[in-house]
């Protein structure tokens, strides 16, 4: 919010690991210093707020649409995602996001273990997020949703195996 975007890519190397916790509302718990130092927000900065304080612009909506409603259905998410840094620059991550229960099988909060993208699913994901944006940005997610099925389509896939599919971009 208020910051403007810039092409300043913030490198994320392979042995990353980037690390924080949400509570139910998507709020950060916690983070590892290399969370902070990435994202150029000191701890201060981003305890307590919204994840969403990272949202790039050029994020689609249907993106997180699918994380949670996937984790509001206890399950786990994997999905690749581009962040916005204080500076207005930017880092490609493939977020998983695992949702993790008290010994009582309670609710305890939402883990994302990040790593860095690999180099031939941005050449897939980066195209196909501009496309989703750009249907988004007259039709809303009733115009991108069928876009992401047909993606999912076309690689033999669907919603149902979402998480799947962007692992085996990941790592071919
Ligand atoms: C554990 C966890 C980690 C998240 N990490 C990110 C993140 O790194 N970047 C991001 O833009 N959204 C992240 N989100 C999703 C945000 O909560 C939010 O849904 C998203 O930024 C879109 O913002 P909006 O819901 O206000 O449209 C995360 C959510 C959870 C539960």
């Amino acid at each position: 919010m208020g910051i403007t975007a810039t092409d300043v890519e913030h490198p994320v190397t392979k042995v990353d690991i980037i690390v924080s916790k949400g509570n139910d509302k998507g709020d950060i718990t916690y983070a590892n210093p290399i969370f902070f130092k990435l994202s150029g927000y000191t701890q201060a900065e981003l305890l307590e707020q919204p994840h969403s304080i990272l949202r790039h612009p050029d994020m689609p909506k249907i993106i997180f649409k699918y994380l949670w409603k996937t984790l509001q259905s206890g399950n786990d998410v994997k999905a690749f995602v581009k962040n916005m840094t204080k500076d207005g620059g930017f880092y490609w991550v493939l977020a998983h996001v695992r949702v993790a229960t008290n010994p009582d099988k309670s609710f305890r909060n939402y883990v994302s273990t990040r790593k860095g993208m690999s180099a031939s699913a941005r050449t897939v994901i980066e195209p196909l997020y501009t496309e989703l944006l750009t249907a988004e940005s007259t039709g809303g997610m009733e115009a991108s949703l069928p876009i992401l099925e047909a993606f999912l389509a076309n690689n033999g896939a669907s919603l149902a195996t979402f998480n799947d599919t962007m692992q085996n971009m990941q790592n071919t």
